[in-house]
């Protein structure tokens, strides 16, 4: 068995404000004691500095153990991009982390695989670490493209940032029919998926993937996280709707912990 550790991730999408991230850190002070699991909180941007203020003056003990992010960046580093935020900014109020090509951004705002490769460049330049997501749509599931599509959004990315690309990354799987839809992948479908990613990152490099943690998102929540967690290529959890309850993801780190 590899010695990698689960990450449980929040996307809070465009929901919550520093009051959640208050509730979620006094629920959590108890849990993240023995350092035995990682977690990440990605909040809206806006919202960085106050939260990882809070963080370090209110929840000392929990500072050094649980990490911020965001949910997307610029692709470009500085210049005439309005409303743009670039990697260094997100850097500065407290982001280590930042989510790349989430399936919404893809559809909702048009990021090609070209755009999320330039987006994966912009975090690996400025020592973040990317959360690529990569899944299929429904229709790409019934016509047996799943392997095909993802195959072809890693490939980018490779194409982009070279062979060495994964190294300091996270790969998520997120089939698009699964979020926010309440009918998660099954276990067996979301360990078939992840097994095919590391295999991809194997003929890249042995070590990377072994090291690499792929995460499962979509639907997840208490009563499917234990029998998907305990999949040997999945290597926690990447939560949306589950990541608004501070009990529920509470609950979750609970699961990965004893996973
Ligand atoms: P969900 O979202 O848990 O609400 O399905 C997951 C995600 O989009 O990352």
């Amino acid at each position: 068995m590899s010695s990698r550790q689960y990450l449980i991730a929040a996307n809070w999408k465009l929901n919550g404000n520093t009051e959640l991230a208050n509730e979620i850190f006094a629920e959590l002070q108890n849990t993240l004691v023995d350092n035995s699991i990682e977690v990440l909180v990605c909040p809206p941007a806006l919202y960085l500095g106050g939260i990882q203020a809070k963080l370090q003056n209110d929840y000392q003990p929990l500072s050094d153990k649980l990490k911020l992010g965001a949910q997307t960046l610029s692709a470009y580093q500085q210049g005439a991009y309005t409303g743009e935020l670039s990697g260094a900014m997100l850097k500065e109020f407290g982001a280590s982390y930042v989510i790349v090509g989430h399936s919404e951004r893809r559809a909702l705002f048009s990021e090609s695989n070209q755009v999320v490769a330039e987006k994966f460049a912009a975090c690996l330049s400025q020592g973040l670490m990317p959360i690529l997501c990569v899944g299929e749509t429904l229709e790409e599931r019934e016509t047996e493209q799943t392997f095909a599509v993802i195959e072809q959004m890693l490939t980018s990315i490779v194409e982009r940032n070279g062979v060495e690309a994964f190294a300091n990354a996270v790969i998520a799987y997120e089939p698009v029919w699964a979020i926010g839809t309440g009918k998660s992948a099954t276990s067996e479908q979301a360990q078939q998926v992840h097994k095919f990613i590391r295999q991809f990152v194997a003929k890249l490099s042995a070590v990377t993937a072994d090291n690499i943690k792929i995460l499962y998102g979509g639907s997840v929540n208490p009563s499917n996280a234990a029998e998907i967690f305990a999949q040997p290529d999945v290597d926690g959890g990447l939560i949306g709707g589950a990541s608004l309850k501070s009990a529920q993801f509470k609950e979750l780190c609970e699961i990965a912990k004893s996973a």
